[in-house]
This record gives C-alpha cells, structure tokens and sequence, in this order.
C-alpha cells in the first residue's frame, strides 16, 4: 500500500520546531531537558494530540503518540529524538519524530486503517551533550540503562536529570517498558559524507558501531610558569595533552573504522603564566568490533597512567557512556532494502558511524534505520542540511516500511 506524504507540511514541521532555540547563522540549541527542549516538546507533542492520538510521557520524560490499531497488537514505532548539542542542526533526530508523524497523518488522511497501532516517540537526551551517557530515555525505556541511576546523573551544568525533568515538567507518570513495539523503525540523516559523494538516495542501516566515552581527570600543582624548571613541574595540563595526543595515535595506527575525539579540554587555574594543576578532557573512542574498542581502551588507559606517572600527577577516570556495537534485525534490514527497490530508490548498506536511539531497541524488538544524504557529510554543525526531496524519500520509505510492517486493513470487498 503506497501513501501519498505531505512534503510541505514536513518542511513547514522541521522549520517551526528549528526555530525553537535558534542560533544565530542557522541551527539550533535544544540541549535536554532544558527550557528550549521544553518548548520544542510542547510543540511536538501538541501536534501530535492534534491529530487525537493516545499521547503519553513516561517517567523519563519519552514522549509516546499513538494511533490504535484495528487488532489487539503491539504497536509499530518510529520515533528518534528532539534534543540538540550546543551547536546543532535542524534535522539530527528531529527528521525522525517529524517523519514517523508524517507518515502517521497521511495514514489518516488516506483513510488507511491498519492491524497493529502506529506509534511516534521522541526519547529524553539522546545527545548526551548535557548529560551523559547519551541514548538515556531510549535506554531507560528498553531496560539497558537503570532508571534510578539515570535520574541521579548530574549534568555539565551541575543539574540532575530528576531536578531538570520536574523543572520542565517533562516527568510524566507511565512506567518505562509499559509499551513493548512489535518492532522501531528510525529514520535519520546520514550525519556523513558516504551518501552525497555516492549520489545514492538512501543508505539501509545495518548496525551502530561500539561507543565509549570516558573522562580523565589529572592533578597536579600550580607553578609559575616562568620560574619553574621543565624537570621539576607536574602538569596537569600536559599529560592532558598527552592523551589527546595518544588518543589520535590510536586512530592513526588501529586504522578506520577506528575514530577517536577529545571534545572537551578544560584547565584550572586556566591562566596563561600559570601551570595547569588541574585538568579534566573527554575521549570519544568508537568502533565497529567491540574487541578493537576494547583493545582501544586499554591502550588509551595505559597511556595516560604512564603519562600521569612521569609527570608526578594523579589520574583518575569514570566512564561517561558505553555501548557494545550493535546489528540490526536482518529481516527488517531486508525489508528496507526491498522497500526502497519498490520505490526506486538508489540504495547502499551501510553501518552507523553516530549512536542513536533505534539500537537501544534492537536488543529487545527488530529494529532498523534509514540513512538520506547529509550535504557535506556535516551534522552537529549549525549548517547541518537535508534537501527537501531527500527527506521526502526518506519518510516515503520509512512509509513504505511502516504499513507493510503494520499490516493495512484491507476495505471490504477486496484481497490483499
Ligand atoms: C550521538 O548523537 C552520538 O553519536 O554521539
Ligand atoms: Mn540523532
Ligand atoms: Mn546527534
């Protein structure tokens, strides 16, 4: 069953709620949980209760919309999220709440009933750039990360997750896992370059690669900067350094798909003349194999204990996040790949190089994602852009996907 998708109502969606925390340049800051996300969710969700679906929070503040099936089964979802880094773009997660709710109003406006409910979600920090780890509402949600422990988490800006959602509003009474889909279909940007320089329309996910975040925090001891002799300093600032250093050496010599990233770096006393007696960074290691990431991470740990040591600074770390590679279910892999056949839709296979919802899932029901092409390969960059017409392929497929998996109710007098 093909569905006609309003492509105008889409874009009209993803501007109204890209104006919701607006950057100047372009782009947009919605970090979790925070008074922009606020809006955003009341803009969404509204919507979605425009359409009178079942709309319900849970207790981590994820954002359910449901439109009842006509048989007494688990829903079909898709969904992603609404949050934003500091510096984000208007469709990293946004394109797949807006195009799960496309699909679901075109559904209704063609008079399509189908078997199992359709549902459309939006899931609480996916971003982690507040509060880590990231994927924190969907990992909730599918019983991979503690409730408890997640509200407990306190945030770069030194808020708890529990504080924030009460202060939003965003907590919402209904238990995590209260809704368990039949299967979650995740349609997002590329975020990557693979797609444009292709000139394919559409990458069919095969799977997210491991990632681990950890922060290292060194001390040392303050010194003047012009009086101290190199042999008799211990700076914490250049052990930090050098495991930014080795963090880069790692990538170089593991060779790709092995990545690594220090995105945040910070010094005290932070003055120029002074030797840093403190200093706090981040490491973003990821990889396809979780025995490569894990071979990663010792290196690294290794590193900076040897680094710390022959500087005479202390070193102590704490994960941030960690998540095993994940796969796919090949079944609904397949049938993405044949859906866009159908639709004559240029198509590669292709693993996920950023985290997202859709693999918290995939542990407990078949779950999959579409890529569409990301110009530039750039996202988490205010110039983060989509085409039109590559948006529209891809909620037409997600569409496609969605009913097949749903089951259309055929009208009366006809056969499938
Ligand atoms: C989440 O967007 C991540 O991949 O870091
Ligand atoms: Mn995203
Ligand atoms: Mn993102």
């Amino acid at each position: 069953m093909r569905i006609e998708i309003n492509t105008e109502r889409l874009l009209a969606r993803i501007e109204a709620l890209g104006r919701i925390g607006a950057l100047p340049g372009g782009g947009c800051k919605r970090l979790a949980l925070s008074a922009e996300d606020a809006a955003g969710r009341a803009l969404v969700s509204g919507w979605f209760r425009d359409l009178e679906l079942d709309v319900y929070t849970d207790v981590i503040g994820n954002c359910w919309a449901i439109r009842p099936g006509q048989k007494d089964l688990p829903p079909l979802v898709m969904g992603s999220h609404i949050d934003t880094v500091a510096t984000g773009g208007l469709y990293d997660g946004v394109l797949g709440v807006l195009g799960g709710l496309e699909v679901i109003e075109s559904v209704i406006d063609a008079g399509i009933e189908t078997d199992h409910p359709l549902a459309v979600a939006f899931f609480t920090n996916e971003e982690g750039a507040r509060f880590a780890p990231d994927m924190m509402g969907s990992g909730v949600s599918q019983g991979a990360l503690d409730l408890e422990e997640m509200l407990a988490k306190v945030g770069i800006d030194g808020v708890s997750v529990a504080d924030a959602l009460e202060e939003i509003g965003a907590r919402g009474r209904e238990p995590v896992g209260a809704l368990a889909p039949c299967a979650y279909l995740e349609l997002h940007i590329e975020q990557g370059p693979v797609l444009e320089a292709e000139g394919t329309e559409i990458g069919v996910v095969t799977g997210v690669q491991g990632i681990s975040w950890t922060e290292f925090a060194i001390a040392g001891r303050s010194a003047h900067a012009g009086t101290t002799p190199m042999a008799l300093r211990q700076d914490a600032g250049a052990v930090a350094a050098g495991i930014a250093m080795e963090a880069r050496a790692i990538a170089r010599d593991f060779g790709p798909p092995q990545v690594a990233t220090v995105g945040r770096m910070r010094f005290a006393p932070d003055i120029v003349n002074v030797v840093p007696e403190e200093a706090v960074l981040t490491v973003d290691l990821r990889h396809t194999d979780e025995a490569v990431l894990q071979a990663a991470e010792a290196r690294l740990v290794a590193a900076a204990e040897a680094l710390a040591e022959a500087e005479g600074c202390t070193l102590s770390r704490r994960s941030l996040a960690r998540f095993e590679p994940v796969s796919f279910d090949s079944g609904l892999v397949d049938e993405i790949e044949e859906g866009a056949k159908r639709l004559g839709l240029s198509h590669r296979r292709m693993p996920s190089g950023a985290g997202h919802d859709a693999q918290m899932f995939a542990p407990t029901c078949p779950a999959a994602m579409i890529f569409v092409p990301s110009q530039d390969g750039i996202s988490h960059n205010i110039h983060e852009y989509t085409a039109p017409h590559d948006l529209a392929n891809g909620v037409r497929l997600l569409a496609e996907v969605a009913l097949a998996r749903a089951g259309v109710v055929q009208p009366e007098g006809q056969t499938a």
